[in-house]
């Protein structure tokens, strides 16, 4: 176990607070992970009035944990540890003196300050934990997206940090790192024989990284109509699922050496800019269509206001080194989709040498499709007889991993393993500095670009797989994306039995 730590949130009525970060520390709680003699200090200007006090958290556990998870069941030890503090970050005033006290009553607590608050915070926060002296050769902080609209705004808000705390202490969080099959990325790379000497530019075809989303604005109608999918899910996200992809092994799976494998990776990206920029990016945004039977308005009429931000990114792209040389990245995200569904999926090339006579059908090239979510798993898709027939016929198979059958009461949540990993001090599921800047200088041009109109803005229907100039990316290289390649109509070796 590790030793009792302070775990001070500030913003810890905020949205943030209440639906990610205490349900995934009772979790902790629930599985013993939280050591014992922890606090958990809810930072707020309102602390403690009704609405921001033990109670409300109590009620929220309700509304997030799933059916199958009881909030009763450890809250007695629980809500022992919450302890709602006022403070307004703003002011220098006896709030902050209470808080210290709090905190140098138990010196031998190591501190977590979580800043769940807007970066513009930061500065003031930080000034007044060290005016306290609370910040502690121990201490660490964690932060959470957006940190940021571009390269430059990134590395104030980093800088102020950073000068209060060393690179070392600060946890960056992007929630997609803390996803079990995210997790299950390296595992699949790096403990198997099988798919490491296949990984390059000499067997794979082509990638292709999507997450797409059925939700719309989910009232965060100002902060998503000033963010668009670009810099909400590309700059991090995508990125980040990109570099686990296609980065080298690391000499170990230790922190410093998995940032930079993956700082290199971003290193080697491709800058998209002047006429690769329509070539290789479409950006979209969604009109009115039918999700599920039903009628949806546009991102317009869900704002109330035109707009030019888009729901919509689907890019090409490339890594510049001797593994991915002549390997196209295609990446895309979008709002009000088809399905909800984010996959990682890795296209073989076909084989060079074909044995079989054209009568026994098409020969498909492999592919490894990994389902990050929904319905987690993993597929390989290959070429195999059809039984029960006497002369050779070929078809596609697919051999089927799904998470929830092969492991009992599956269910993962991000921010529990984020928030562990937060308190044994292990940076190697956060980001580094350098990495969301070099992620921000690569977005830059691109959104640069944009704000001239270049190329347009194109836009799609609801409820589909977004605008037709997406299909047209890959079309026009001969390829087509793969919309939920886990669920396509291929026969599954599991269950079925032949011809
Ligand atoms: C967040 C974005 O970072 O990720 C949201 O701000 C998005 O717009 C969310 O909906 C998607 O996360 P998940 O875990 O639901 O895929």
């Amino acid at each position: 176990m590790n030793p009792a730590l302070d775990i001070v949130i500030f913003g810890g009525f905020g949205d943030l607070a209440l639906r990610k970060l205490l349900p995934a520390l009772y979790r902790l709680e629930v599985a013993g992970k939280l050591p014992e003699g922890s606090r958990l200090l809810l930072a707020s200007s309102h602390a403690g009035v009704e609405g921001k006090d033990v109670n409300a958290v109590k009620q929220w556990l309700h509304k997030q944990l799933d059916s199958n998870e009881s909030a009763d069941s450890h809250w007695q030890v629980f809500s022992q540890r919450l302890c709602p503090v006022t403070v307004d970050v703003q002011c220098k005033d006896e709030h902050w003196q209470h808080l210290a006290d709090l905190l140098n009553a138990q010196p031998q607590h190591s501190r977590i300050f979580f800043l769940a608050m807007p970066p513009s915070l930061f500065h003031d926060t930080c000034v007044n934990l060290a005016a306290l002296q609370l910040i502690t050769p121990t201490a660490r902080v964690v932060l959470e997206k957006p940190l940021g609209h571009d390269r430059a705004s990134a590395l104030d808000i980093n800088q102020v940090v950073a000068s209060f705390f060393p690179e070392k202490q600060i946890f960056r969080i992007d929630h997609y790192l803390g996803k079990e099959t995210v997790q299950n990325l390296i595992a699949l790379r790096f403990a198997n024989e099988l798919f490491e000497p296949l990984w390059n530019g000499q067997h794979i075809d082509h990638i292709q990284i999507s997450i797409s989303e059925q939700v719309g604005l989910e009232g965060r109608k100002v902060f998503y109509d000033q963010t668009g999918a670009m810099r909400d899910m590309v700059q991090n996200h995508l990125l980040q699922l990109l570099c686990l992809v296609a980065m080298e092994p690391p000499h170990k799976l230790q922190a410093e050496m998995i940032r930079t494998e993956k700082l290199k990776v971003l290193q080697a990206l491709r800058p998209v800019t002047g006429h690769d920029i329509p070539r290789h990016i479409v950006r979209g945004q969604y009109a009115r269509g039918v999700m599920e039977g039903k009628e949806v308005p546009s991102y317009i009429e869900d704002l109330g206001h035109d707009s030019d931000t888009e729901t919509f990114v689907a890019i090409k792209a490339h890594i510049d080194n001797w593994r991915w040389s002549g390997v196209p990245f295609y990446l895309r995200t979008g709002k009000r989709m088809r399905q909800r569904c984010a996959e990682i999926v890795i296209q073989f090339k076909a084989l060079t040498h074909n044995v079989f006579d054209n009568a026994v059908g098409t020969l498909q090239p492999n592919r490894l499709v990994i389902r990050l979510q929904p319905d987690e798993g993993i597929q390989l898709v290959m070429m195999a007889k059809k039984m029960n027939q006497v002369e050779m016929q070929l078809q596609q198979v697919a051999l089927n991993l799904n998470f929830h059958d092969t492991f009992a009461n599956f269910s993962s949540d991000a921010y529990q393993r984020l928030l562990l990993n937060v308190i044994k001090d292990d940076l190697s599921l956060f980001a580094h500095v350098d990495e969301s800047l070099l992620a921000w200088s690569w977005v830059d041009p691109i959104m640069a670009s944009w704000r001239r109109n270049e190329p347009p803005m194109h836009t799609y229907e609801a409820g589909t797989w977004g605008p037709d100039a997406a299909a047209a990316l890959l079309h026009k290289d001969s390829r087509a994306w793969h919309n939920n390649g886990f669920n396509s109509n291929i026969r599954n070796l599991k269950t079925a039995g032949g011809g």
